[in-house]
């Protein structure tokens, strides 16, 4: 059987990116800024993504396109079995992961719907939204249809044409509303919040948060960049691809930041943030806009919530796929159906914990807590805030003391015959022994046994 490959260095960037652009930096990210006091959080994800990260990401795509393999089967074809438990983490996280993130992006396509039929009012019925199951079902069902559709195609003729033409859109539709944004009265007191630190707002919460932020919005920790990077030849210059991966996600979250924070602003509706904010805040902005301009504006922002969801989506599928594709021979479309399918089932308990269900809804509580959590939002503890900052330290560890840093400069050098003795090496090699372990390492343990166990 051939393995699938991307059929050009932009195909790989467009698709990598597209993967990293997502609910993570529209959805997730203001609510994020806003808990965590603004441009305070703002600074600390900056330098986690440009510093810690960056070693990261250059190191799984090396170890992909080295290996060609997948993100569990990396690990074994380089002849370290032993250490393949972090690709068998990785997976089962993107499961996890894709699972709630199907049912936020079922909402998302939902709100499309409810827009572009001018029902603003949705706003103050959120709480009703999410508990019409058999509508959140349905548009969840058909958000992870599309998504199917699209990776059963293979890597080329799907993964790459989708962000082919997708991720242009996004960032022509992202350009358009922060033009509109800038010009609405108030806006510069969104910009203020966003943009001036209130450094007394930093504590180790805060910066537990802005390290989760940070890898989930990356798509790091979990071997999709293994994945990706596998489906990359070697005249690939991996050091320029990771840099523009990067830049184009930390840019695109700081480009919505500049849409979402003037729009609030402006519209003076007081937010306690959370989850809801775009779904609670939004329709009543855009309600503000009166009915033509609202209908477009608000159809237009959930669209483009929509496209960037689903190139992650993609992304997060085609994980557990390359791994039963490349170990057990299984045929890719029949591999994405049945994984496709699992994953909504695993989902149904976060589409239910919402208030429908009482059991979902105050699943559990953590040592040193008196609230209860919801399902969803305790997934999205164990994935997105343990598994995959946990994931990427257990990387920096494997590539320092098992593959060792000499191999990984070797793959690096293929496509980048500079890079030897490079300031830049001597930074990535730096970095991956000392910083990163010491300080990811770290925060992720602090913030684990503080968030799980209060102490
Ligand atoms: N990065 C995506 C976002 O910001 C989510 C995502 C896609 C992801 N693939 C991933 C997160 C892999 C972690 C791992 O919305």
């Amino acid at each position: 059987m051939k393995r699938g490959s991307f059929n050009s260095k932009l195909g790989f960037i467009l698709a990598a990116s597209g993967s990293a652009v997502g609910l993570g930096n529209i959805w997730k990210f203001p609510f994020e800024v806003s808990n965590g006091g603004g441009a305070a959080f703002l600074i600390m994800y900056l330098f986690f993504c440009f510093i810690l990260c960056f070693p990261v990401i250059v190191s799984e795509i090396a170890i992909g396109r080295k290996t060609k393999k997948n993100a569990i089967g990396a690990f074994n074809s380089l002849g370290h079995r032993n250490w393949n438990f972090i690709g068998k983490m990785g997976v089962l996280c993107g499961v996890l992961i894709l699972s709630f993130y199907t049912v936020v992006a079922g909402w998302v396509l939902g709100y499309v719907v409810e827009m572009v039929n001018g029902n603003f009012d949705i706003s103050n019925n959120f709480g009703s939204y999410v508990n019409n199951i058999q509508n959140v079902f349905l548009y969840s069902i058909l958000f992870m249809f599309f998504t199917a559709l699209i990776v059963s195609r293979g890597v080329e003729k799907g993964i790459e044409r989708a962000a082919k033409i997708l991720m242009p859109s996004l960032i022509i539709i992202i350009l358009m509303l922060i033009i509109y944004a800038l010009t609405l009265p108030n806006s510069i007191d969104g910009i203020i919040f966003y943009l001036v630190p209130d450094f007394s707002q930093i504590n180790l919460t805060v910066a537990g948060n802005a390290l989760g932020q940070a890898f989930f919005s990356l798509s790091l920790g979990m071997g999709m960049l293994i994945t990706y990077g596998s489906y990359v030849d070697s005249k690939n210059n991996i050091i320029n691809s990771a840099a523009l991966i990067t830049l184009t996600d930390v840019g695109i979250a700081f480009l919505s930041g500049l849409i979402i924070f003037p729009f609030i602003f402006s519209s003076g509706i007081e937010t306690e943030g959370g989850p809801g904010l775009i779904f609670q805040v939004f329709p009543k902005i855009f309600e503000n806009l009166g009915d033509t301009t609202g209908v477009l504006v608000g159809s237009t922002f959930f669209i483009l919530l929509s496209f960037a969801a689903i190139t992650s989506t993609v992304s997060l599928l085609e994980v557990p796929v390359s791994y039963l594709v490349d170990e057990y021979k299984i045929n890719r479309k029949y591999s994405v159906w049945i994984v496709a399918f699992i994953i909504l089932l695993i989902g149904i308990p976060s589409a239910l914990s919402q208030g429908k269900y009482e059991f979902f809804s105050q699943f559990i509580t953590y040592f040193g807590s008196e609230k209860p959590i919801d399902f969803m939002t305790f997934i999205i503890d164990v994935s997105n805030d343990t598994l995959l900052p946990f994931g990427g330290f257990m990387i920096t560890m494997y590539v320092t003391y098992i593959w060792r840093k000499k191999n990984l400069s070797e793959e690096i050098s293929r496509g980048n015959p500079d890079y030897k003795g490079s300031a830049v090496e001597k930074y990535i090699n730096f970095s991956i022994s000392y910083v990163c372990p010491l300080i990811l390492g770290s925060i992720f343990l602090i913030t684990f046994l503080n968030k799980f166990f209060g102490i």
